[in-house]
């Protein structure tokens, strides 16, 4: 079977890092081999642009600095990690990618969509094969976020937000429902585990169909 991309996307606090080891134990349980990143960063020059565009002293930082340097870590990411892991047939699962520019950049900052759709064909042009979406009211995302400490630079943004994330996040999905499974993240910890375990096993179950 040919390499896929898995993305993990949500709001703050939403459980993708909670969930992904989940995820990453049940592809290799399948016989799955998976490299494991994430956005911002997974290269060496990617997690530097984390550190600036996450950087709670930066506020100066503008709405169209922060797209392109998302853009910028992206654009290493595909071409250090993504594209070489796919085309050696392994399988590459990201907590966030693309999505989370069309969320936050785009729903959150109001950054034209039409803008972000050219920088993902120019710079990020490998699209995602499965996108899990953890979807939870942003209160209660906000305030598990809320115990893992300092809010970083995009965590202290105010509750509308990431209520325009979380519209953006839903529409995406709702516009391509053959990528996107949308799990109720409100769920406590096993029965979110549990549903996105059962994604991937009907994902995999659909490949291993298709080969
Ligand atoms: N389903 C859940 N129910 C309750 N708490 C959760 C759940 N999923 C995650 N958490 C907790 O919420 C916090 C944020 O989860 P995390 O996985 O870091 O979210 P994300 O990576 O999506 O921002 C963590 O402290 C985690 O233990
Ligand atoms: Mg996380």
């Amino acid at each position: 079977m040919s390499g896929r991309l898995v993305t993990l996307e949500g709001g703050e606090g939403a459980g993708k890092s909670t969930v992904l080891a989940a995820v990453q134990a049940r592809l290799l349980e399948r016989g799955i081999d998976v490299v494991v990143t994430r956005e911002p960063g997974g290269t060496a020059f990617g997690e530097a642009v984390r550190a600036l565009v996450l950087d709670p002293a930066r506020p100066e930082l503008c709405a169209e600095s922060e797209l392109l340097l998302m853009f910028a870590a992206r654009a290493q990411l595909v071409r250090e990690l993504i594209a070489p892991a796919l085309a050696a047939g392994r399988w590459v699962l990201s907590d966030r990618y693309t999505d989370a520019s069309y969320a936050y950049q785009g729903g959150g900052r109001g950054q034209p969509v039409a803008r972000i759709a050219e920088l993902e064909a120019w710079a990020a042009p490998i699209q995602p094969d499965l996108t899990l979406l953890l979807d939870l009211p942003v209160a209660q995302g906000l305030a598990r976020a809320a115990g893992r400490g300092a809010p970083d630079r995009i965590e202290r943004e105010n509750g509308d937000f990431f209520e325009r994330v979380r519209a953006a996040y839903r529409a995406r999905a709702a516009a391509e429902p053959a990528r996107f499974r949308v799990i109720d993240s409100s769920q406590p910890v096993e029965a979110v585990r549990t549903a996105a375990c059962a994604a991937i096993d009907a994902f995999v179950d659909a490949q291993e169909a298709r080969a």
